[in-house]
């Protein structure tokens, strides 16, 4: 077997989903904490500050601690190197946590036992099951009042449309959680808590006769459940797990430790290793192929002193050698990557070689864009399928604070534009005056100003605007559109037509009446 394929087939890269608060942060912190990345949980600082989509970005981004900063975490664990990449988690969503989904292999989704299924969920779930990720589930924060497990199973097929399969079951009701049943092997573990949930959880395995006469009750309530989940046939089941249709369900409390061990062993066992990625034309690249990456994301001046652009690609096929010359699909010009390295944290660390799975952060990244395909040009040459773009949700309209700044800030907004930091959308016909920034979340637009003021030195005001809905359209059905109340036609840095709505229901009228007009959601793929 070539060095490539072994080594993608040590790769588990994945991501955690969840709706803010449900645990993203706290089970990212004890993944590190059973892989022995770190010693202690607790190391994850101020919730707060992440709360806030306004301040500023940077310094958000630091405050976060590591779950936020970290693009990618790499950790060992098991033989594996996992990498678990980090999905923004704001109450208020952007482009970028899409964008991050496209370059994982699987995903983990935390939900709030006390809640269920929330909006976020069910957003970021779609992206999942557009790509056909397989999804593993968390029930988290069971050792508090909650639904009973059994209906939130029940949310999750009905909501969500994926047939759960527990794996692990938990034995204990709400308040005193006890341990978890693993379904697969009948053994029961239980576990003991420690101070805060900062230290691994002691552990002991035993079998069902053990667990009935030493847990009673609590025992027998998990028994029966797991019997009747027997009965309804709700097995792990790998094929359909893969292909996106069922969810192994893990059951816990990443507070507490419990079960963690369990969901972390699931991702080396049953998350797929890095295949091969189709291509522009739907052609899978062979993993052993020359060298090739995309990149899903771009962050520029993430360290103050030094003001820089790291690009974030991850590796697709072939062996990356730090050093090599790599060439920009979209270009055809070459990018040296001297300084490629993996970020943990606050710290960056150079990164010598990576395979299938692995992401490295390309630094001096200017001539690169989110959704560049690098190939090594060694191999054939391959470009990689564009990145879906989402139908922003938040609009606004920017102008210079000081009216001398106006060539930078031109120059600032066709950059950014183009980088997909939010989508620049121009009235054709009045060229630059106040254009319009549209976006998925609000906080694209606090990166977006605060990239303005940093980068291109044109600090800006950010007004409110008027519109509600956006559609993609074309250039007759335009014309028709134009005379609309409450319509307004623009038009996007890439040059694509958009209509935009000042309400819904004007939209939804007119796709209702006028079904032969072109309004496409801009979910392009
Ligand atoms: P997020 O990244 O998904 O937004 O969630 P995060 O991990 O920050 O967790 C949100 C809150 O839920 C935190 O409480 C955290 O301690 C708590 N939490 C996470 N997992 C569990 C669990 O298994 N059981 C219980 N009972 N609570 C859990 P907080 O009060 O906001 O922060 P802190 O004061 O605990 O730091």
């Amino acid at each position: 077997m070539s060095q490539v394929i072994e080594e993608a087939a040590r790769r588990r890269t994945f991501a955690i989903i969840s709706h803010p608060d449900a645990g993203k942060t706290t089970l990212t912190e004890k993944f590190l904490l059973y892989a022995g990345a770190i010693q202690s949980g607790g190391a994850v600082k101020a919730r707060e500050d992440r709360r806030s989509a306004t301040s500023d970005w940077m310094e958000m981004e630091q405050k976060r601690g590591i779950s936020i900063s970290s693009t990618a975490l790499n950790f060992p664990y098991r033989e594996q190197e996992l990498n678990l990449l980090d999905t923004p988690g704001h109450r208020d969503f952007s482009e970028d946590t899409y964008r991050v989904l496209s370059a994982v292999d699987a995903v983990v989704m935390v939900l709030d036992a006390a809640k269920g299924i929330e909006p976020q969920t069910l957003k970021l779930f779609e992206v999942c099951r557009s790509r056909e990720l397989p999804v593993i589930t968390f029930l988290n924060k069971l050792d508090r009042p909650g639904l009973e497990p059994l209906e939130l199973l029940d949310q999750i097929e009905e909501q969500i449309g994926l047939r759960p399969t527990p794996a692990t079951w938990p034995v204990g009701s709400y308040g005193d959680l006890r341990g978890v049943l693993d379904r697969r092997t009948d053994v029961f573990t239980r576990f003991t808590r420690t101070a805060r949930g900062s230290k691994i959880a002691p552990e002991e395995d035993m079998a069902a006769e053990q667990a009935a006469a030493e847990e009673g009750d609590a025992w027998l309530k998990c028994a029966e459940e797991s019997e009747l989940l027997d009965a309804m046939g709700a097995d792990v089941d790998m094929e359909s797990f893969l292909a996106g249709q069922s969810t192994p369900i893990f059951a816990g409390s990443a507070l507490t430790n419990f079960g963690v061990r369990h969901l972390l062993d699931a991702i080396v066992d049953l998350a797929p290793a890095p295949l091969p990625r189709d291509d522009i034309d739907g052609e899978p690249r062979p993993l052993e192929t020359a060298c090739s990456a995309f990149v899903f994301k771009v962050q520029a001046n993430m360290d103050r002193n030094h003001r820089d652009r790291i690009a974030f690609a991850r590796i697709c096929s072939g062996k990356f050698d730090r050093g090599m010359v790599m060439t920009c699909e979209r270009t055809g010009k070459p990018f040296a990557t001297k300084y490629a390295s993996t970020v943990f944290g606050a710290e960056r660390t150079t990164i010598d070689e990576a395979f299938p799975g692995d992401v490295v952060g390309l630094v001096n990244a200017t001539g690169l864009n989110i959704g560049d395909t690098l190939y090594d040009e060694t191999g054939p040459r391959v470009e990689f399928p564009k990145l879906p773009q989402f139908a922003p949700e938040v609009f606004a309209s920017a102008r210079p604070q000081d009216s001398g700044k106006v060539k930078q800030f031109r120059k600032g907004l066709d950059q950014l534009g183009e980088e997909g930091v939010v989508q620049v959308l121009r009235d054709p016909d009045w060229g630059e005056a106040s254009p319009v920034l549209a976006a998925v979340g609000q906080l694209q637009f606090d990166v977006f100003a605060n990239r303005l003021d940093v980068e291109f030195n044109a600090p800006i005001e950010l007004l409110s605007s008027p519109y509600q809905a956006i559609r993609l359209t074309d250039s007759e059905s335009a014309t028709a559109l134009r005379e609309k109340p409450g319509v307004r036609i623009l038009q996007r840095t890439d040059g694509a037509l958009v209509a935009l709505f000042e309400n819904k229901y004007a939209l939804q009228r007119i796709e209702q009446n006028e079904p032969e007009l072109m309004l496409d959601p801009i979910i392009a793929g």
